[in-house]
């Protein structure tokens, strides 16, 4: 079908083309009926769009006058027109169809990029056309509304009378697009869908099985806000410079940025028609990773300061049918005890309020399957992971028809005043998508972590001695350096000193005291660190250190010289954890005292790791730094201000590794991971708790990042405590001096091992493959990405069975030569042990493991 027609002969038009002024020959036009676009488009509120004919099907015609070309619709209606920006007029007629029997009462609207351009009165039954002539130069899209003129849609039969868009000649035809503009944000595997509703407002399609709807309604909303008909959980509360506690925010336009390597940022603006008042939901696509990051900036020009209350980072919608959530719940030496609940009707809240770490009660990542239980090779699942490391809230709000996952900071009392002109950027939500179970989720996460999650995630960890449980507060030179050589000896690559070294009126010698005073204590160490770091290279070893810059013990000079340096409340009686208080690091001396402490201990020569501790959380929030009226900042300004102090950390030393630690597992989030090489994922290092905490650590983490120590926790077996600590990054907290020469044989061929396969395991990908929780074993591979190798963990928790353990990941036609790393002594060779197998029968058949007793393990390598 021509949907261009000539109409060269209307009078006037000609004399709109622009050479006509200038006494050239005028640019030839053409017209095109609206009649003859695709109106399959055009939503009515009654019977379909007609062309050339009213909308009951009759010949068009308003108030007796007939017309042979035009649209007829029902209110409500709307069509949208992609008009290129190379239009030139839009004219058309409009009125009541003679068809509603001279009732009905509508109102026509159009709109050109998102700009009303004309609005007529609320034309009644029987009253004659109106005329409109509109200039619609630069226009893309223009969109044709009806509205119900606010009286209900009955007899509102409205026509588009002789509607016409004239073009330049030869400009691409019109087209029209589908009714709500829609906005699309894909990945290879996922898609995000939002589009603009009636009301202007943004809607997102939730994620899971698609409902049959027949309109958009309020539940649907991308980003729902507080005061203004929105009843459920909102992503956004604010109180206006006037005191309005309401919000409307209105689609206003969408920009995507191509950022190369596979990634696209999508912006999708929105403003409160009646405020200054702008919200950004800002998207990073990565396209082979099917992961996106989420987080949303909010900007005003009110008079006055605005206050938001609530400022979800991401706020989902999700189908409720087989929606499971599986959460990690813990302690101080009992981190990650996942559990799995399906979610029912009601808002199911994971959060913290303990400011200064988001975690060990609960992490801030979870999983959503969306086809039942969550398996990990089948189903589709999505993982989130918020990247802040302060107090969070990831809200599940099931409202019967949808659920809403509002992910964010914790609005537990965190109001944050904004200044005008001044952005308040959230936490980052990240996003990953798999249809094909957790396990594929998992190494799409750890691929994009490597690259954007955490530092040099190409570069294999080196060996790590720990003194802190051989030792712990108790040494001096010579007992440290005394530790260096049996390292060296049995191949440890980095020597990691810990607690105690500093602290000289209050010496550190237990954790009472010193927490502040970082100079070091002369007795122990009467000529600092640098000989002990020295000493430490000198054998062969790299150095590393551990601080904690953020806390101050009472019983310490630091503390006595500016105690109202500490988060605290006045009138309270001081709360101390582990014998201490957090510094106030909203306060610019001390943000400036932190810093000088990094920067001189990391400065020490020969230092190339450092471990950085946060031993409590916050009780008493309270700063006398901030205002009185600004107290509810300091949530959010404390983790900003730690933020800027890691970032200068990894930008002043981008040599040195850096650990990641909170008495425990407080802080694994990716929002301070990615200045951190690694984190500490417990205290507990007892390998059979390991066994299980590491599994679900790598639902999110990969092994690289798991600090992974052999130590006497629990008084395993050596053999089995070093095949756990092998699978992640590897270190050692023993005295090895004192190590039986057995023992010292285990670790010795642990650590050769460990060099043997940490390509693998650490650049590899993960499969796991047999769930340890509540089973008599426990197992794992790492496939390197070429499929030329892997690398095989079985960990035996219980008394069973030699039972076959499947790879999987392996290349099926390759061939691998099978062969046991460190076998433990006195056990018999594994059945495959030297034998060359096809990938696709170690796939199919399995291998035979060496372990069967509780607390055996096996670590098989497959390699060409
Ligand atoms: C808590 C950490 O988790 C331990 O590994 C150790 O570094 C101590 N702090 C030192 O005080």
């Amino acid at each position: 079908m021509k949907l261009v027609q000539h109409f060269r002969s209307i009078p006037g038009l000609a004399a709109l083309a622009a050479g006509f002024f200038c006494g050239m020959a005028p640019l030839s036009e053409e017209s095109l009926w609206v009649s003859s676009l695709d109106l399959k488009q055009m939503s009515t509120g009654w019977n379909a769009a007609q062309a050339d004919r009213g909308v009951s099907g009759q010949p068009m015609s308003i108030a007796g006058k007939k017309f042979e070309r035009g649209v007829g619709t029902h209110a409500a209606s709307k069509i949208r027109i992609d008009v290129g920006g190379s239009a030139k007029r839009f004219v058309a007629q409009v009125g009541v169809d003679d068809g509603a029997g001279g009732q009905g009462s509508v109102e026509f609207i159009v709109v050109g990029d998102g700009r009303v351009l004309w609005k007529s009165p609320v034309l009644t039954g029987g009253k004659p056309a109106v005329p409109v002539d509109l200039d619609i130069a630069g226009v893309r899209t223009l969109t044709l509304r009806v509205t119900e003129g606010d009286d209900g849609a009955s007899h509102d039969h409205a026509d588009w009378a002789d509607a016409r868009i004239i073009v330049k000649d030869g400009s691409p035809p019109p087209l029209t697009l589908p009714p709500f503009e829609s906005i699309k944000l894909a990945t290879k595997n996922f898609l995000l869908e939002f589009e603009v509703g009636e009301d202007g407002r943004l809607y997102q399609q939730a994620v899971g099985t698609r409902a049959e709807k027949e309109r958009i309604q309020r539940v649907e909303e991308s980003y729902p806000q507080a005061g203004d008909g929105y009843i459920w959980e909102p992503a956004l509360q604010v109180v206006h410079s006037d005191g309005n506690t309401s919000t409307v925010l209105q689609y206003q336009g969408v920009t995507r940025t191509n950022e190369g390597q596979g990634r696209e940022s999508t912006v999708i603006k929105m403003r409160d028609p009646a405020y200054p008042f702008n919200v950004s939901l800002c998207f990073r696509a990565h396209h082979d990773r099917d992961v996106i990051e989420q987080w949303t900036e909010i900007r005003h020009r009110e008079s006055g300061r605005v206050k938001l209350e609530r400022m979800a980072s991401s706020s989902l919608l999700l189908m409720p049918t087989n929606l499971q959530l599986t959460h990690f719940y813990g302690d101080w030496a009992n981190e990650m005890n996942p559990v799995v609940e399906q979610l029912f009707p009601g808002t199911k809240v994971l959060d913290s309020k303990i400011g200064v770490r988001a975690h060990q009660f609960g992490l801030p990542s979870f999983l959503l399957s969306l086809d039942g239980p969550v398996a990990e090779s089948s189903g589709r699942v999505l993982g989130g992971s918020l990247a802040w490391s302060g107090s969070f809230q990831c809200a599940f709000d099931h409202t019967g028809q949808r659920v809403r996952a509002l992910c964010g900071v914790n609005p537990f009392g965190s109001a944050y005043h904004l200044k005008a002109d001044t952005t308040f950027a959230t936490p980052v939500m990240i996003w990953v998508w798999s249809s094909a179970g957790v396990g594929e989720m998992s190494r799409k996460l750890h691929a994009w972590a490597r690259d954007f999650g955490f530092r040099d995630g190409h570069k294999p960890r080196s060996v790590l001695l720990n003194n802190w449980e051989a030792t712990g507060f108790d040494f001096d030179f010579d007992r440290i350096a005394s530790l260096y050589e049996p390292a060296k000896q049995l191949g440890v690559e980095l020597f990691l000193l810990d607690d105690g070294w500093f602290g000289n009126k209050y010496p550190r010698v237990n954790d009472r005291a010193g927490l502040g005073d970082w100079e070091p204590n002369r007795k122990r160490l009467p000529n600092g660190l640098a000989p002990l770091a020295k000493e430490a290279v000198r054998n062969g070893l790299t150095f590393g250190i551990w601080m904690e810059p953020e806390m101050v013990n009472p019983k310490s000079e630091l503390f006595e010289k500016h105690p109202n340096w500490v988060i605290r409340q006045p009138k309270r009686e001081l709360e101390l954890q582990r014998n201490q208080l957090t510094l106030d690091l909203t306060r610019p001396e001390v943000q400036q005292f932190e810093w000088s402490v990094i920067q001189k201990t990391l400065s020490v020569p020969d230092v190339s790791y450092a471990k950085w501790d946060c031993n409590r959380y916050l009780t008493q929030a309270g700063s006398p730094w901030l205002r009185a009226d600004r107290q509810s900042h300091l949530w959010i300004d404390y983790v900003r201000a730690l933020y800027a102090l890691m970032d200068r950390t990894a930008k002043t030393f981008p040599e040195i590794e850096l650990m990641l630690c909170s008495g425990g597992g407080g802080r694994v989030d990716y929002g301070a991971l990615k200045y951190f090489h690694e984190f500490w994922p417990s205290d507990n290092t007892d390998p059979v708790r390991r066994v299980t905490m590491q599994w679900d650590y790598s639902y999110f983490f990969p092994g690289m990042t798991l600090s992974s120590h052999v130590t006497h926790w629990g008084n395993r077996p050596l053999h089995f405590a070093c095949a756990v600590a092998m699978s992640g990054r590897f270190g050692m907290d023993l005295d090895l001096a004192k190590l039986s020469s057995g023992d010292k044989a285990i670790c010795a061929g642990a650590i050769s091992a460990y060099k043997r396969i940490r390509e693998i395991s650490h650049l590899g990908e993960l499969y796991r493959l047999e769930r340890p929780h509540e089973a008599a074993r426990g197992a794992l591979n790492y496939v390197a990405t070429d499929h030329s190798k892997a690398v095989v963990f079985v960990f035996q928790l219980k008394d069973g069975q030699a039972l076959a353990v499947k790879p999987q990941g392996l290349d099926p036609e390759r061939e691998y030569m099978v062969r046991e790393l460190n076998p433990a002594p006195g056990r018999a060779p594994i059945p495959q042990e030297g034998k060359r197998l096809k990938g696709e029968e170690l796939m199919r058949d399995g291998i035979v493991p060496s372990c069967a007793k509780a607390l055996e393990a096996c670590v098989i390598e497959l390699a060409p």
